[in-house]
């Protein structure tokens, strides 16, 4: 009896999702707590041990799918604060807190001239979540900018340290989000910024858009950024939606050149060990998805690798829709779209 009195009281009981994940599905989660303080953490985690209960690690719930009710408890990482680490001539490094939005950092390390960050400008999330899927915009990775991401280790119950190295980053993966799911908390990340900023423009029609700038600098890379995201890409708080919905393949160069023999046209960049990345998009696109609706579910016509709630569609719909995309690409190119959201 005491042990339920003391859950009640910590946690908070039958909460709607739906302003915590950004595909606008309202679901019911049985337990739910804002992780405010680092303090919080061993507490937390010895009623779930004690309960035996499920548990999630929310950011901003913009990569979730959520398909039911969770039986569980969503521990909502709301930790704040940024602070320099250290300064020097060519380098400033900071400590974020997860629960930081991943924009507003970026948006200010911008206004104060640091480089490294600003080509993932308004990429929706936490800064939590930053490292786990390695986001990724053009040309840039998060994992180019990351000293350490630091946490609290579930099975230890201390707080650890991973080194850039040891987070195992790859496109849109790293340890987190498979050896270390759901046993790690992600407190903080120590990003390095650069003084001396170096303006990474290569990718598709970025440097046509920033030479259009009046001026070439960080802001306006920034602005760059936001205004080509903005005309592909749709607003997360006016369209439910997670991003892109599949990861881009990645295949051998012999499947490549065996798929291009049939279809010239499909685009590729070659990536590490030999293997080479294809558009996602242009399969969902020629398999006669781009900007298809069912209901209130459907692809973004500027782009299709994103699934889009235009309304109230139910977490199954969209899931099922989803099946239905992978399963016609899969018929037309033999290629399994991996999914880049996570699905509960
Ligand atoms: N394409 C089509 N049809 C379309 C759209 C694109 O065929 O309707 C082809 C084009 O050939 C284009 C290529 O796909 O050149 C690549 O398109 P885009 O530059 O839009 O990038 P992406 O590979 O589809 C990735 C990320 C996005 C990120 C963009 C820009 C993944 C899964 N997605 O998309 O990230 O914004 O690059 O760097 O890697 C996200 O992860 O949520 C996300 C939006």
């Amino acid at each position: 009896m005491p042990g339920i009195i003391k859950l009640l009281e910590m946690f908070i009981q039958n909460y709607s999702l739906l302003a915590h994940n950004t595909f606008g599905i309202d679901v019911c989660s049985k337990f739910f707590i804002h992780l405010t303080h680092i303090s919080q953490i061993s507490g937390i985690m010895d009623e779930v041990a004690e309960r035996n209960l499920d548990f999630i690690i929310l950011g901003e719930g913009s990569n979730m799918l959520f398909t039911r009710d969770f039986d569980g408890l969503v521990i909502h990482n709301s930790l704040k604060g940024i602070e320099k680490v250290s300064e020097e001539e060519e380098e400033i490094q900071f400590r974020v807190s997860a629960g930081e939005n991943w924009d507003a950092f970026v948006g200010m390390t911008v206004s104060w001239n640091y480089g490294g960050l600003e080509n993932l400008s308004l990429i929706p999330g936490s800064v939590g979540a930053s490292p786990v899927q390695n986001i990724g915009a053009y040309g840039v990775e998060v994992k180019d900018s990351v000293v350490k991401v630091e946490g609290y280790s579930l099975p230890d119950s201390s707080f650890v340290t991973f080194s850039n190295e040891e987070c195992g980053f790859g496109y849109r993966e790293s340890i987190f989000k498979k050896k270390w799911k759901n046993r790690l908390i992600i407190t903080s990340v120590v990003f390095r910024l650069q003084r001396n900023p170096v303006f990474r423009i290569s990718y598709g029609e970025v440097a046509r858009v920033f030479e259009q700038k009046k001026e070439q600098n960080l802001q306006s890379l920034r602005d760059t950024i936001i205004e080509i995201r903005r005309s592909k890409l749709p607003e997360v708080k006016e369209y439910g939606s997670a991003g892109s919905f599949f990861k881009n393949p990645v295949i051998s160069a012999g499947e490549y050149r065996h798929i291009r023999e049939r279809w010239p046209d499909i685009p590729g960049y070659e990536g590490e060990n030999g293997m080479v990345k294809i558009s996602a998009a242009w399969l969902i696109e020629k398999s006669g998805w781009k900007g298809v609706r069912e209901g209130s579910t459907g692809t973004w016509p500027q782009q299709p690798l994103v699934l889009v709630n235009y309304g109230f569609s139910s977490g199954r719909e969209i899931f099922k829709f989803s099946e239905k995309i992978r399963k016609s690409v899969y018929d037309q190119f033999g290629i399994d779209l991996g999914r880049e959201v996570n699905v509960y």
